[in-house]
C-alpha cells in the first residue's frame, strides 16, 4: 500500500467531524439542500491536507488510484444489518457513515444513485443468500474479479454513466472480511509489450452490459459493439476491463493473448484493503480496477449478516444522466 494514499484523522479530528455530521438530518433522496449542508460543513471541519487532496484527485490529470481515509466517525451503534435495498433507519443509532460518504463525495464531484442499487442515494452492500453467486455488492461464494464499475457503460453514447469513482465505507465487519483489492491500470500497463498496449487500445473486444442495462439500452443489445479496453493515452488511460467470467470477448487469438498479460499484471500489482468501520476507500474508476475476494458470511444473533459496507458512486457532473428517469433528486433509473 502506498502511504501517500492514506490519510489518518487524529481523535480530535474525528470527534469535531463527528459532532457536525451528527447535526445533519440524512435526506436519503440526495436533495439540494442537504448536499449543499453537507458540503459546507465537510469544507469547514475536515482537515485542510484531507479537503486539499479530494480537490486535487477532482481537478488532476494525475489522480490517485484510491485514496484511504482511516479514523473517521463512525456511528455509535450499530443494531443488526438491514436488507440491502431497504432504507431501514432502525438499523443504527444515527447517520454518520451516510452523512460522510456524501460529505466526501462531493468535494470530489458529485454523488447519486442507480435506483436498483438501492432506493436511497447511499447504496448498502450485505450479503444476500439469494444473491450468493451473483457477480454483485451482495454475492458472497464467487470472487467478484477486477472490474471497472459498469465499464461497458463507457462506451454507449446516450448512457455514458459508468460513474468516475466509487466511494466505500465500511459499517460492520465480518471476522471472515473478504479483502477488497485494488489495481492501479498504470502500474500494469507500464509493464506490457507497446505490441500488448496498442490491441488493448484497438477496437478489438466486445464487452458485456451490466445485466440490468441489457433490456434498455442500445435496442435490447447485451454487449457492446468492438471497443478498445485502454485509450489511446496509455500513460493517464481510461480503462473499461472487466475480469469476472464473460464480460468480455476478445475478437482475435492476439486480442486474447493480450487480455490474459493485462490481467495477471493487475493482479500483480493490486494492493488488499479490509474494509473496516472507521475506514472510508474511494476507488478511481477511470483507470483503477477493484475486486472483492470470495467469501462465507457470518451471522449477529439476529441472523443478520455482520458484513456491511456503505457505497456512493461519484461522476464529475450528472449532466450525462439526462437521458435516464429522474426518481428522486440524485436516484436514478432507466
Ligand atoms: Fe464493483
Amino acid at each position: 500500500m502506498d502511504y501517500q494514499n492514506v490519510f489518518p484523522l487524529t481523535d480530535q479530528e474525528k470527534n469535531e467531524l463527528f459532532l457536525a455530521l451528527d447535526k445533519i438530518t440524512y435526506d436519503p433522496a440526495g436533495g439540494d439542500a442537504y448536499i449543499h449542508a453537507i458540503r459546507s460543513a465537510m469544507m469547514h471541519y475536515l482537515p485542510h491536507r484531507v479537503s486539499a487532496a479530494l480537490g486535487k484527485q477532482k481537478a488532476s490529470i494525475k489522480p490517485r488510484p484510491y485514496f484511504i481515509l482511516k479514523n473517521a466517525p463512525i456511528d455509535k451503534e450499530v443494531f443488526f444489518s438491514p436488507c440491502p435495498n431497504e432504507y431501514t433507519p432502525s438499523a443504527k443509532s444515527g447517520n454518520i457513515s451516510e452523512n460522510l460518504l456524501v460529505g466526501i463525495s462531493t468535494l470530489i464531484g458529485e454523488p447519486y444513485s442507480m435506483y436498483f442499487e438501492g432506493k436511497e442515494i447511499i447504496n448498502n452492500l450485505i450479503p444476500k443468500r439469494e444473491a450468493k453467486k451473483e457477480y454483485t455488492g451482495l454475492g458472497f461464494d464467487v470472487e467478484l474479479d477486477f472490474h471497472i464499475e459498469n465499464a461497458a457503460l463507457k462506451h454507449l453514447e446516450q448512457f455514458n454513466v459508468s460513474p468516475m469513482g466509487l466511494l466505500l465505507a465500511g459499517v460492520r465487519r465480518d471476522p471472515q472480511s473478504p479483502m477488497t483489492r485494488i489495481s492501479d491500470s498504470r502500474l500494469a500497463i507500464a509493464q506490457l509489450s507497446q505490441e500488448d498496449i496498442a490491441t488493448l487500445a484497438s477496437p478489438l473486444y466486445s464487452i458485456k452490459l451490466p445485466y440490468r442495462w441489457r433490456q434498455s439500452t442500445q435496442g435490447g443489445r447485451e454487449e457492446t459493439a468492438l471497443v478498445p479496453l485502454i485509450s489511446q493515452n496509455h500513460i493517464l488511460p481510461d480503462v473499461s476491463a472487466v475480469f469476472y467470467p464473460g464480460m468480455i470477448s476478445a475478437s482475435t487469438p492476439r486480442a486474447e493473448a493480450a487480455l490474459e498479460r493485462f490481467y495477471g499484471l493487475i493482479k500483480e500489482n493490486a494492493i488488499g484493503i479490509d474494509i473496516c468501520p472507521g475506514d472510508l476507500v474511494y476507488i478511481d474508476n477511470r483507470f483503477a480496477l477493484h475486486s472483492r475476494d470470495k467469501f462465507t458470511p457470518s451471522y449477529d444473533e439476529n441472523d443478520t449478516p455482520l458484513r456491511w459496507v456503505q457505497r456512493v458512486f461519484v461522476s464529475a457532473s450528472l449532466w450525462n444522466h439526462r437521458n435516464l428517469n429522474q426518481v428522486e433528486e440524485r436516484i436514478f433509473s432507466i
